[in-house]
């Protein structure tokens, strides 16, 4: 999509990940069991957009317009009409106009495209806020939910877990065909918990995963799929997690920032943005994100960048095959090359190209709606210098996100530039 005006992203607040493995987690043998309870969808909303505000300095009545990224409220939590749960959360944002957004795992995604849409369309102060609160049941039972956003009437028997499951056969397609051993793909999630293990709002800060753990089935990672076809493609180390999580952002034009007193050192700027949808109905080549490679290719195209000029990226790792998928989708890789970008630590924190500093779905954690969202902050707060332990050596000139629903079916993607 091509920019009809300057665009800057000022900040935001990411809430903690959390969900099984996390310690401040409550389950039933928690110290805290009985005396305190996990934040809920609502609470986790408030935080996001209180946290923003306060972050950019922007004050609720500046807000013009907003949206919301949220894949199943009504299966998880039983609410849905989350626009209005944005307005609970400020006085000051009573009477504004604000909506709910869908597209499964890129909902987060959807509701930065819309707020640049606006500012595209004359507006000059936005928010988009993205949330989901997935533990409140077992990971059985959400995969179910989860399902919905597969073609649900086709794929749903693929597994109990579908979305495992369809990355699975992925997974055993690409390392079928470009004969990528199982010690060299458990190295991508490796890194992921390596990356978490520095980063404090981080799912699996607490959790630390080895090569020979996440190279090879065991009681402590299982290959978990009742498919048999599948079941050796796929353990628990390739996943993402199961999170609780919210992350909200103001989104300004020029005139957005002179209004809130800001200048752009303040806020990175959006370069290029593109969104992209596949058919539910078919499936294409297991071995190429092709929704992806498209959404990619106009970010490229439209900002007049090249591959070699992204300087750290935050991508869709859904399960850890799908980060290979997305360096080839993005032409870091040349087919079935993508794990040199991993063994040779170009994908690194210390690398030339880091992804997923702070540790991707699969460390970071993935509350559905939130994902898209926080990958943008993420590239945020790598420029301004603001990742703690996992801050890069040098911060970042140029960054990327990729943030995709369903099995490469809806796709955001964006640059962005340091100011
Ligand atoms: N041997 C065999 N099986 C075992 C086992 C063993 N030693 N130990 C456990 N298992 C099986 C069990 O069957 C267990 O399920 P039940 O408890 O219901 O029987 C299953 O493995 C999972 O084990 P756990 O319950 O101990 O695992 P967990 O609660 O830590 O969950 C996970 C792990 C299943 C991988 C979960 O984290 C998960 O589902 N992750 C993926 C989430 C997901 O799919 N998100 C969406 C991504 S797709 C996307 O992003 C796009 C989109 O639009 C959806």
């Amino acid at each position: 999509m091509a920019l009809n005006r300057r665009i800057f992203v000022l900040g935001g607040h990411i809430t903690p990940f959390i969900g099984k493995n996390h310690p401040d987690f409550i389950w039933k043998r928690h110290p805290d069991f009985g005396t305190r309870e996990n934040p809920t969808l609502e609470e986790t909303i408030s935080t996001a957009v209180l946290g923003a505000l306060e972050a950019t300095g922007t004050p609720a009545a500046a807000i013009e317009k907003a949206w919301i990224g949220n894949f199943v409220g009504e299966l998880f939590v039983n609410q849905g009409h989350l626009g209005a749960a944005v307005v609970g959360a400020h006085k000051d944002l009573m009477y504004k106009p604000v909506m709910r957004v869908e597209g499964a795992c890129a909902s987060g995604g959807l509701a930065f495209s819309s707020a640049v849409d606006a500012l595209r369309a004359g507006h000059d102060v936005v928010m988009a806020v993205g949330a989901e609160v997935q533990t409140t049941a077992s990971a059985r039972i959400g995969a179910d939910y989860l399902a919905r956003a597969s073609h649900y009437a086709r794929q749903r028997s693929i597994d109990e877990f579908t979305f495992p499951a369809m990355f699975a056969a992925r997974a055993k397609a690409y390392r079928q065909t470009h004969g990528l051993t199982e010690r060299e793909l458990a190295q991508v999630s490796v890194k992921a918990y390596a990356n978490a293990n520095r980063n404090p709002l981080a799912h699996m800060k607490a959790v630390k995963m080895d090569l020979d753990t996440a190279a090879e089935a065991s009681n402590r990672n299982p290959a978990f799929l009742a498919n048999e076809d599948l079941n050796p493609w796929l353990k628990v180390s390739d996943c993402s997690q199961v999170s609780d999580g919210g992350a909200a952002m103001i989104l300004v034009s020029e005139e957005g920032l002179r209004k809130l007193g800001k200048t752009e050192s303040d806020a990175i700027e959006l370069l290029a943005l593109s969104h992209t949808t596949g058919n539910l109905y078919e499936d294409g080549n297991p071995l190429v994100m092709d929704a992806t490679a498209h959404a990619v290719a106009q970010v490229y195209a439209s900002s007049g960048l090249s591959p070699a000029d992204i300087g750290v990226a935050e991508v869709h790792d859904c399960f850890t095959i799908t980060e290979l998928l997305m360096y080839e989708a993005a032409g870091w890789a040349k087919p079935g090359r993508a794990i040199d970008l991993v063994a040779s630590g170009k994908v690194a924190i210390d690398g030339a190209l880091p992804v997923n500093t702070g540790g991707g779905l699969v460390g970071f954690g993935h509350p559905v709606g939130a994902t898209g969202i926080k990958q943008v902050l993420e590239i945020y707060r790598q420029m301004k210098g603001q990742c703690g332990d996992y801050q890069m050596a040098s911060q970042p000139e140029i960054g990327m996100t990729i943030n995709m629903g369903g099995d490469d079916k809806t796709v955001v993607s964006a640059a962005f530039a340091n100011r």
